[in-house]
């Protein structure tokens, strides 16, 4: 039967007990597992799909999550880390060597952009970056030693598209694997697979989770033969998650597609409203349809998500006497979750940008970051209204 991803993420894999099965995973809380053979003990050592040995290898709670985010996304296989960026790192560490050459966005993630410029410095693995809707920069910038080409379905915080198709499939001519972080869009919105990537990567911190309460990633693979040279390298690295955080994952992931779409509707009121008031000078969100990636978005997501930006006619002041006023929002880092979080990037998560640098991101001094929570929309607005007021 071809479950839609809402049945599945309420469906989750449930291991079978002595003749009954428990409708939720439970969290096996063992460091490591006991054998009758001693073939058996040696045979799951070996492989991510054998007996369960040790923790750092596997565990029936994280194996419960890699499934589950593998039928997602459709994908093959998985590994889940103890965070998103122990899934970034773990592809990165496990598929490039010195002299490497990478293709990578921009803008990108600053932590991947600060591994990736580590690799460069420390490793010799060169990066070229090109815009996320540019696959003729991905086809004059491959070169033989380029092993893959890095993307996000939705940039933070100006929330550009990547053109998943047209960049995957000329990195595919090239002979480039495709990574991509579909952490804004979730597997909700975009199932990068279907659209040439050959692994996506997730900070299940965010909306996969969805509570503010775990920290977690995953990495997903198009084949057996990728999922598994990156496993080795995550249970070498200890990157690998702890079964706790993996059932709460679990448990977040069971209504994500509900917290999606309400994400998204809140949303599509906040920025449509904030477009119209006279203190906002520009909203950055791809479902209005002036947002550069407004077409890409059309095609590739399902809905454009519960993150946007926004600029406020009175420059950096005017934000911070925002960020100061709003009584619901929480001036906080992260996204995802059920509660709407805003931030100032110029001076927070893009702090490590000079002022070139955030102006070729896009982000300005009074730039506003907003995740949109799961609350009442009107609240929302009262809310928002009065900071701006
Ligand atoms: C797009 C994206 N990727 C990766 C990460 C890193 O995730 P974590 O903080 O779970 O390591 C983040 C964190 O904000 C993110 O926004």
């Amino acid at each position: 039967m071809t479950l839609r991803p809402e049945t599945r993420a309420v469906h989750l894999p449930r291991p079978e007990l002595n003749g009954s099965t428990p409708i939720t995973v439970p969290i096996y809380q063992t460091s490591g597992f006991a054998f009758d053979s001693p073939a058996v003990f040696a045979d799951g050592m070996g492989r991510p799909d054998g007996a369960f040995v040790y923790g750092r290898l596997s565990n029936p709670t994280v194996r419960a999550l890699e499934e589950a985010v593998t039928g997602l996304e459709g994908g093959q296989a998985a590994v889940a880390t103890g965070s998103g960026m122990g899934a970034i790192n773990s592809v990165l560490l496990a598929l490039l060597s010195p002299g490497d050459h990478v293709i990578a966005q921009r803008p990108l993630y600053g932590g991947t952009a600060h591994m990736l410029a580590d690799l460069t410095a420390r490793f010799g693995v060169e990066v070229t970056y090109v815009r996320e809707a540019d696959p003729a920069a991905v086809r004059e910038a491959a070169r033989p030693e380029t092993k893959l080409l890095y993307l996000e379905t939705i940039a933070n915080p100006m929330t550009q598209v990547a053109d998943l198709p047209g960049m995957a499939s000329a990195a595919r001519e090239a002979g480039v694997l495709t990574v991509v972080d579909n952490t804004f869009a979730s597997p909700i919105l975009c199932r990068p697979i279907e659209h040439g990537a050959d692994v996506v990567v997730h900070s299940t911190t965010k909306y996969l989770s969805g509570h503010t309460d775990v920290l977690g990633g995953v990495a997903v693979f198009a084949s057996a033969e990728l999922h598994r040279k990156v496993w080795s390298y995550a249970i070498e690295l200890g990157a690998t998650a702890d079964p706790f955080a993996a059932w709460l994952t679990l448990r977040g992931i069971q209504t994500l597609a509900l917290r999606m779409e309400r994400h998204c509707a809140n949303t599509r009121l906040l920025a449509t409203r904030l477009a119209e008031h006279p203190a906002v000078a520009a909203v950055h969100w791809p479902g209005l349809p002036s947002h550069p990636s407004y077409d890409v978005a059309a095609k590739l997501l399902t809905d454009f998500g519960g993150v946007f930006s926004f600029d406020l006619r009175g420059g950096r002041a005017a934000g911070e006497a925002f960020m100061s006023s709003v009584r619901l929002a929480l001036l906080a880092p992260s996204l995802g979750g059920v509660e709407t979080l805003i931030l100032h990037p110029a001076t927070t998560s893009h702090r490590s940008l000079d002022a070139a640098g955030l102006a070729a991101a896009g982000i300005g001094e009074g730039t506003v970051r907003v995740s949109v929570g799961i609350e009442h929309p009107e609240d929302l607005w009262a809310d928002f209204a009065q900071a701006l007021g």
